[in-house]
C-alpha cells in the first residue's frame, strides 16, 4: 500500500502499516523530504525510531517521488497538509494535487483513504467525483472512504495505535476496504454513516478544542477581575465526573491543528451564509490572544512610567507548547513580535531553543542562565518539563501566561 504526504503523520502511519506486516511505499513531492527519512533525520516518537530502522533494512518500505508508483499498490492513504493563507482561508493547493494524482493513478480493485483534515464535501469534490468521471463505480470496482488521522506528535501517552479511528465509507463495502487497511493502526475503529460524518467528525473534535480554549482564557481574566485562582477553580470543577471537561488558559494557541483546522468549517458556512458565531467569535479570541498578552505586558511596565522602547523583557519560553523544540506557530513568537513592534526590548530563556528569529527584532539568541534584575518584567509563555526555572522567584514584576509558575516578588494578572 501507498501513503501519498510523508509528514509528520504520513511517516508514523507508513511505520504502523509496516509493522502490520504490509509492504508500504511512501509517496512524497518533497525529495528533500525523502532523503530525510532515509537518513532517519526525522522529527518521531522514541518508539518509531526503531521501527524506522526495521522499516528500511526490510526491502518492503520503499520512498519515491513518481507518482505512477501509486498504480501498482492495493491501497492509497492521503496525507498531505491543509494549511491556512494569510487570510486564513483553507489552503487546498496540495489536498487538490495529491488526490488529483491518486485519482489519475487510479485502477479498479484499489482502496483510496484520504486522512488530511479538510472541510466538509472534500471526498465528494476531490475523489468520487473524478474517480466516477474516469467510470469507476465507487463501493464497486473502486472503494473510497475518509478516515480523519488523530496523531498527537510528540504524545507518547496517546500513540497513533492507542486512538480509536473514525472511519465513514461512500458505500458499507467502501467501509468495510478502508477498515481493513485501518486496523492495523488504531485500537478500535468507529465507523461513521457516511465520509461526511467522518469529516465533520475532525471538525468538530479541533474546534471544540478551540472554542473551550478561548472560552478558559476569557474565564481566567473573569477569575483574575475577582482576585480568585483561574487554575484551582478549572481544578475544582474537574473533580464533578460529568457534564465538565478541564481546559487551561495560556499565552495563545500553537501548533498546525487548533487555530487552523475550524477554519476549514468557517469558511465554507460563511461562503453559505450560515450563522456561526460562537465559533467565530472563540476563533478571533485565539487569534488575537499573543498579541493582547503582550499588550498586558506593556501596560504593566508603562503603568510603572517605563516607555515602550525602555521597557526590557524576558520571555520564557518560544516553542509552540512544553516539551517540544518546535517553534513554528509559536504563540510565544507572535507575543514576541508584537513586543518588538511596539519597541519594547526583548530577551528570551528557552533551554529547548538555542536560537529564533522574531519579525521587527531579527534573530534572538537564548539567554541561558537569566539575570531576572536585568529585565522590567518577565513574562512566562511555556515552562519545560524536566528545566529548572528558579530565577523566577527573584523576578521583581512577573506576568504568568502559562498560570503555572510561582515565582516573581509582584505577580501580575493577565
Ligand atoms: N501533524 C499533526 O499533528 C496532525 C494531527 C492530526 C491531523 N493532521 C492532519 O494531517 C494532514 C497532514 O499533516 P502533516 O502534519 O503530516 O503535514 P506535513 O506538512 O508534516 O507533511 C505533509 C507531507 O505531504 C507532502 N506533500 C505536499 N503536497 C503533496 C502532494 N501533492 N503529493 C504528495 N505529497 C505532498 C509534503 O512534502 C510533506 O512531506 C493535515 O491535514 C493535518 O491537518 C495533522
Amino acid at each position: 500500500m501507498a501513503v501519498l504526504g510523508m509528514g509528520y503523520v504520513g511517516l508514523p502511519t507508513s511505520l504502523a502499516l509496516r509493522e502490520a506486516g504490509f509492504r508500504v511505499l511512501g509517496v512524497d513531492i518533497s525529495e528533500r523530504r525523502l532523503r530525510h527519512i532515509e537518513a532517519g533525520s526525522v522529527d518521531l516518537l522514541d518508539r518509531d525510531r526503531p521501527r524506522l530502522t526495521r522499516a528500511l533494512e526490510s526491502g518492503q518500505f520503499g520512498l519515491t517521488t513518481d507518482l505512477r508508483a501509486l498504480e501498482a499498490v492495493d491501497a492509497v492513504l492521503i496525507a498531505v497538509p491543509t494549511p491556512v493563507d494569510h487570510d486564513l482561508n483553507p489552503d487546498l493547493r496540495a489536498v487538490r494535487s495529491a488526490c488529483a494524482s491518486a485519482v489519475e493513478h487510479a485502477r479498479a480493485g484499489q482502496t483510496l483513504i484520504l486522512t488530511s483534515t479538510t472541510y466538509v464535501g472534500t471526498t465528494r469534490d476531490l475523489l468520487v467525483e473524478p474517480l466516477r468521471e474516469r467510470g469507476f463505480t465507487i463501493g464497486e470496482d473502486i472503494h473510497v472512504a475518509f478516515a480523519p488521522e488523530r496523531i498527537n506528535p510528540g504524545d507518547a501517552l496517546w500513540e497513533q495505535a492507542a486512538v480509536p479511528r473514525v472511519i465513514g465509507g461512500v458505500t458499507s463495502a467502501c467501509t468495510d476496504a478502508a477498515a481493513a487497511v485501518l486496523a492495523a493502526t488504531a485500537s478500535k475503529l468507529h465507523v461513521v454513516s457516511s465520509v461526511e460524518a467522518a469529516e465533520f467528525t475532525k471538525l468538530q473534535e479541533n474546534t471544540f478544542r478551540a472554542v473551550n480554549l478561548a472560552f478558559a482564557n476569557e474565564m481566567a481574566a473573569a477569575a483574575g477581575f475577582y482576585g480568585v485562582d483561574p487554575v484551582e477553580v478549572i481544578d475544582a470543577a474537574a473533580t464533578k465526573p460529568y457534564g465538565y471537561l478541564p481546559h487551561y488558559p495560556g499565552p495563545g494557541v500553537g501548533g498546525h491543528c487548533i487555530p487552523v483546522d475550524p477554519y476549514y468549517l468557517l469558511t465554507p458556512l460563511r461562503d453559505a451564509g450560515v450563522a456561526s458565531p460562537v465559533v467565530e467569535n472563540a476563533m478571533a479570541s485565539v487569534a488575537g490572544r499573543p498579541r493582547s498578552v503582550a499588550d498586558r505586558a506593556l501596560d504593566i511596565t508603562g503603568s510603572r512610567g517605563i516607555a515602550d522602547a525602555n521597557a526590557r523583557v524576558l520571555l520564557v519560553g518560544v516553542a509552540y507548547k512544553p516539551g517540544v523544540e518546535d517553534f513554528r506557530e509559536s504563540p510565544a513568537l507572535q507575543i514576541a513580535g508584537r513586543l518588538a513592534a511596539r519597541g519594547a526590548q526583548v530577551s528570551y530563556h528557552d533551554p529547548l531553543i538555542a536560537e529564533v528569529e522574531v519579525e521587527g527584532a531579527g534573530v534572538l539568541h537564548n539567554v541561558a542562565a537569566p539575570d531576572p534584575s536585568q529585565y522590567d518584567l518577565v513574562l512566562v509563555a511555556v515552562v519545560h518539563p524536566g528545566h529548572s526555572y528558579e530565577y523566577l522567584a527573584d523576578a521583581e514584576h512577573l506576568l504568568d501566561a502559562t498560570y503555572k509558575t510561582s515565582g516573581g516578588k509582584v505577580r501580575h494578572a493577565l
